[in-house]
């Protein structure tokens, strides 16, 4: 039995991506990264991928020119490729209602910050390090959470601490939240694929965490 099938969707570089091959490969992720697929041609997380023989797909607006019609290809795809769980590991674009409808509680997001604070709209990449050094905060980190359809409103899974130094600044943070979210990322989908996840309300209740 191959586990859990994974589409991870990326916009970047695919850090988070490798620590999830990686998983995969040592087995502590039970399960098979099935598709790759990126809303950017040149991102260098499809290169990881290939690397890897994992199949990927670019996914981008002008190919399909409605927004609609890019959503149903994308939608048709994951149901083709019996997509189990979907991970969005530095997706930069908002995912369609239709697909978070057709995979609920099956679709992940990580996020560098503890959420709730620099979440939302306008919170992506190093605009989250700016702003939580801009209000001095001393402790930040990672969070896994369930995608619902609130901007980094589902359901948490997992949260990892980052201390803030007075030294840092958006690139040091950033490599450090960066190494807490290649932690918790793979333990979420290894607890996903070991069917350790219960989502209650808006809570998830996990069973024997092993960190
Ligand atoms: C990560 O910080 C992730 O939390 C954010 O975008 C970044 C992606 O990094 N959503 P990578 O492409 O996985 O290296």
């Amino acid at each position: 039995m191959s586990g859990v099938r994974i589409a991870v969707l990326i916009s970047g570089g695919g850090t988070n991506l490798q620590a999830l091959i990686d998983a995969v490969e040592t087995r502590d992720i039970k399960g098979k990264i099935a598709l790759v697929i990126s809303n950017k041609r040149d991102a260098y997380g499809l290169v990881r991928a290939e690397k890897h023989g994992i199949e990927t797909m670019v996914l981008e607006k002008e190919t399909y020119g409605f927004r609609e019609r890019r959503d149903a290809a994308l939608l048709e795809i994951l149901q083709e490729k019996k997509i189990d769980l979907i991970v969005l590991a530095g997706y930069l674009a908002i995912l369609p209602s239709i697909i978070i409808n057709a995979f609920p509680n099956r679709v992940m997001n990580i996020h560098p910050s503890l959420i709730p604070s620099f979440c939302g709209n306008g919170y992506y990449g190093e605009k989250v390090h700016e702003e939580a050094l801009k209000r001095g905060i001393k402790v930040t980190g990672a969070t896994v959470h369930f995608v619902n359809e609130v901007t980094d409103g589902g359901p948490i899974i997992l949260q990892e601490t980052v201390e803030v130094d007075f030294e840092d600044d958006v690139k040091s943070l950033q490599e450090k939240v960066l190494e807490a979210e290649h932690k918790i990322l793979p333990l979420a989908v290894k607890l996903f694929a070991e069917e350790k996840l219960e989502v209650v309300g808006n809570r998830v209740k996990i069973e024997e965490v092993k960190k």
